[in-house]
């Protein structure tokens, strides 16, 4: 049986081609464009391929205590709404997706709030919502009878790429920017058995290379700039609409880079308003690093119509992204549900990432933009105190452990970065301090002072 229901759309002019078609790089002959995956028969009102929303919705609950790998999978348990393989026995899954919803009572007592939600995508197999868009784009190239597939990342991408390309037997190349990604990330793309380039460029120097190289050999580009990526990262806005049992909250709120995770969270939500599955989109906002905010400036300046990409720079490093590929995606998520697009400080970003830990979860600095984000929303009047929030955390504490025991050491902010939170700061910081090995000694420094 053919599995495959699906023709690829550009999403600047609306050519429309097979997906067998798209060129190795991903951007429309005729204009230049991002592909999206679209499946005609969702159009007929009651053809045949037309999901029926009632029945998934028990089908979808019923595979979650399937013994089979595709439906253990969070990703490709709504196979139906993903219909990108020919076979979904094809599929490459480490069992991605499932990841909780957490309630984060104390960020919502300071913010005045009661509904404030984390959907912690760093519970994934590799630690980073990458996953989910990985098993997609992965298993079509192997579908397609690739031998090698590449990426350009700044860690995350990588090390999710290297995990599947290993479990499914094939080769794979990384670009990424040398010194500017987190440890942890690198040794995974290595642990997987990655090659590993490191260049001296930045994420934008490796995904144009990247592209070249790709038009010239046969190599699988998984960059997000893949529109099957998306597909994957589409599912966790089905989880959201589950877990709130199909009424979905006010508002949900990402952290922005290369921009393809909001892209693909709008896809999602769009998707289950047209079939049906619910009755409206929340809110999308999108948060940036202020040294990395592209999007956020081109959303002060003319409402997301046009951008001029921006030397970036930001510790958050999983964000440090100037020209981000799927910025017209991403604003038209933010455009049609009425969200936002902010920039957030240094500070910020290490204060809320702080605070996720003290809530016993963690992320990394990119996560934490969500919340940082949050709070110039509830600031600003934009989030009103009895609305309900999804944060979408994108990456695991231990990806960058090295940013966490820096702020902890009082390493990690300058003065100037941290001029007007010091308060908070010094609340926050837990340093590892070093005692004699007496029971005097531990018991001082339980109360605070150091024998
Ligand atoms: N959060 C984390 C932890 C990330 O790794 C990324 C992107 C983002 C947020 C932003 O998501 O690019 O879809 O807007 N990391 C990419 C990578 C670029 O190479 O791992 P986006």
């Amino acid at each position: 049986m053919n599995d495959n229901l699906h023709q690829l759309r550009c999403f600047g002019c609306g050519a429309r081609i097979a997906g067998a078609d798209a060129q190795p790089h991903f951007r429309c002959a005729q204009c230049g464009e991002l592909f999206e995956v679209e499946y005609p028969g969702w159009n007929q009102k009651k053809g045949p391929d037309r999901p029926n929303a009632g029945a998934l919705k028990w089908l979808w609950r019923e595979r979650r205590s399937s013994l089979e790998g595709v439906d253990q999978s969070g990703v490709w348990r709504f196979r139906e709404l993903l219909p990108i393989l020919d076979s979904f026995g094809n599929a490459v899954t480490l069992r991605e997706g499932n990841t909780p919803l957490y309630h984060l009572p104390r960020a919502a007592q300071a913010l005045g709030m009661d509904q404030l939600f984390a959907k912690h995508q760093g519970m994934n197999p590799s630690g980073s919502f990458k996953d989910t868009g990985m098993t997609a784009a992965l298993s079509v190239a192997k579908e397609r009878g690739f031998e090698w597939v590449a990426c350009a990342s700044t860690g995350n991408t990588s090390a999710a790429m290297a995990a599947y390309a290993a479990r499914a037997g094939l080769r794979s190349l990384v670009l990424i920017p040398e010194g500017k990604i987190a440890w942890g990330k690198l040794s995974q793309a290595m642990d997987y058995g990655a090659v590993t380039c490191q260049l001296k460029t930045d994420f934008d120097g490796c995904l144009s290379l990247l592209t070249q190289i790709v038009r010239e050999a046969p190599i699988y580009l998984l960059n997000s700039v893949n529109p099957y990526r998306l597909e994957g990262q589409k599912t966790p806005a089905f989880e959201i609409a589950e877990a709130f049992d199909w009424n979905l909250p006010d508002h949900v709120i990402v952290p922005g880079g290369n921009l393809g995770n909001s892209s693909a969270l709008g896809k999602g939500f769009r998707e289950m308003v047209e079939l049906g599955l619910v009755a409206r989109m929340p809110k999308i906002s999108v948060i940036q690093a202020a040294g990395a905010n592209p999007l956020a400036r081109s959303f002060a300046e003319n409402g997301g119509k046009s951008l001029e990409p921006v030397a970036a720079n930001t510790r958050a490093t999983a964000i440090r992204i100037g020209n981000p590929a799927s910025w017209r995606k991403a604003a038209k998520a933010i455009q049609e549900t009425g969200g936002w697009c902010l920039d957030v400080s240094e500070g910020e970003i290490a204060v809320a990432k702080a605070e996720i830990g003290a809530e016993g979860l963690g992320c990394e600095p990119a996560s934490a933009v969500t919340l940082a984000g949050l709070k110039k929303l509830r600031a600003g009047g934009k989030v009103a105190a009895g609305d309900s929030v999804v944060l979408v955390l994108t990456g695991h504490t231990l990806k960058d452990a090295d940013y966490t025991i820096d702020f902890h050491k009082g390493a990690l902010l300058s003065e100037e970065e941290a001029r007007g939170q010091e308060t908070q700061i010094a609340g926050l910081r837990r340093n590892a301090v070093t005692v004699e090995a007496s029971l005097q000694a531990v018991l001082a420094a339980m109360k605070g002072t150091a024998a």
